[in-house]
């Protein structure tokens, strides 16, 4: 299994693949998988913004193409622009579809270059769910 290190390396790696040449804001996510794999992903913009993809979102539909039947256990989320860049609202509802239980970790970059970590249930409480 990767260590959270690991995971936003990977994330930073998939960050310099961006599409992002309308907001010039460059997010790759790394999505790990409770079977040990791991699926990237980038933000990909679009001319007609509202259509734009982000990157948390796109590694866990890589992870569906691919097949994957595990579970979300945790995701790193890297921005070239920003330390702890926080997921967006509806990243977070994503990342509750596949989560494995509550305690699914999304892993930030903070400001010291080391990793803070927070729980879904902490960034979306209450969430939807049918
Ligand atoms: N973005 C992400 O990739 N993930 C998020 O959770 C928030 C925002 C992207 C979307 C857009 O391409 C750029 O960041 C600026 O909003």
């Amino acid at each position: 299994m990767l260590n959270n290190l690991e995971m936003l390396n990977l994330a930073k790696e998939a960050c310099e693949k961006a599409y992002a040449p309308y907001s010039n804001f460059n997010v790759g996510a790394c999505a790990l998988y409770d079977s040990g794999n791991y699926y990237l992903g980038c933000n990909v913009e679009n001319a007609s913004y509202g259509l734009s993809l982000c990157a948390e979102r796109n590694a866990m539909s890589n992870a569906i193409v691919a097949g994957e039947k595990g579970k979300l256990v945790k995701i790193a989320i890297y921005s070239n622009n920003r330390t702890n860049c926080m997921p967006c609202g509806a990243c977070r509802q994503w990342m509750a579809e596949f989560k494995k239980d509550k305690e699914l970790q999304i892993v930030l970059e903070s400001e010291d270059s080391k990793c803070a970590v927070f729980t879904i249930e902490e960034l979306l409480p209450y969430g939807f769910e049918l």
